[in-house]
């Protein structure tokens, strides 16, 4: 991780504990941020949040280890997470899942090479009535055929660029 780069996230951690609070409880919340706009929780940021809170950086690896959702692992700008729970199974899930590995030449668990994708399983979205219910980072699908996964790598890939010129565009004012 860059210098730079570890000072916004020093910063971006302050901002956070002052939102949500300089105590325990904000332990969860803040990590929820780190995760969602760096991809990963590095090592460095369960430092200084352990420092920030005055606790000790093994209580917030074991956190961070605890929870599925949160992941210390560097993961794709896409995190697709296809729900494995029994209705989603019984409505297709399989077929959908072995589309997403063909296209994307990953299996879950895994990120594609150029760091676009991250392929996950997930419990239960709480649409069991339209499954099979996939999630892409906070976008949720349901009814999902393999015919549709194309289309939908494909809404990703031209997220992407946008995605890119933005961070293009904050590296720039940093
Ligand atoms: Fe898949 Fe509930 S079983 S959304």
């Amino acid at each position: 991780m860059l210098v730079t780069e570890q000072e916004r996230l020093k910063s971006d951690i302050g901002t956070w504990l002052e939102r949500y609070g300089r105590d325990r409880s904000a332990l969860i919340p803040v990590l929820q941020e780190i995760q969602k706009k760096y991809t990963r929780i590095s090592e460095y940021g369960m430092q200084v949040l352990a420092d920030q809170l005055g606790i000790h950086p093994v209580e917030v690896y074991s956190v961070v280890s605890f929870y599925a959702f949160l992941d210390h692992k560097p993961k794709g700008k896409f995190v697709i997470r296809l729900c494995r729970t029994v209705s989603c199974d019984m409505q297709g899930k399989a077929r959908v899942a072995q589309q997403l590995e063909s296209d994307l030449g990953i299996t879950f668990g895994e990120t594609t090479s150029d760091g676009k994708f991250s392929l996950e399983w997930a419990n239960c979205l709480g649409m069991c009535d339209q499954g099979p219910a996939l999630l892409v980072n906070d976008i949720v699908y349901t009814r999902v055929t393999p015919a549709m996964v194309n289309d939908i790598l494909e809404t990703c890939r031209k997220t992407f660029g946008v995605y890119a010129l933005e961070s293009t565009h904050e590296e720039g004012h940093a």
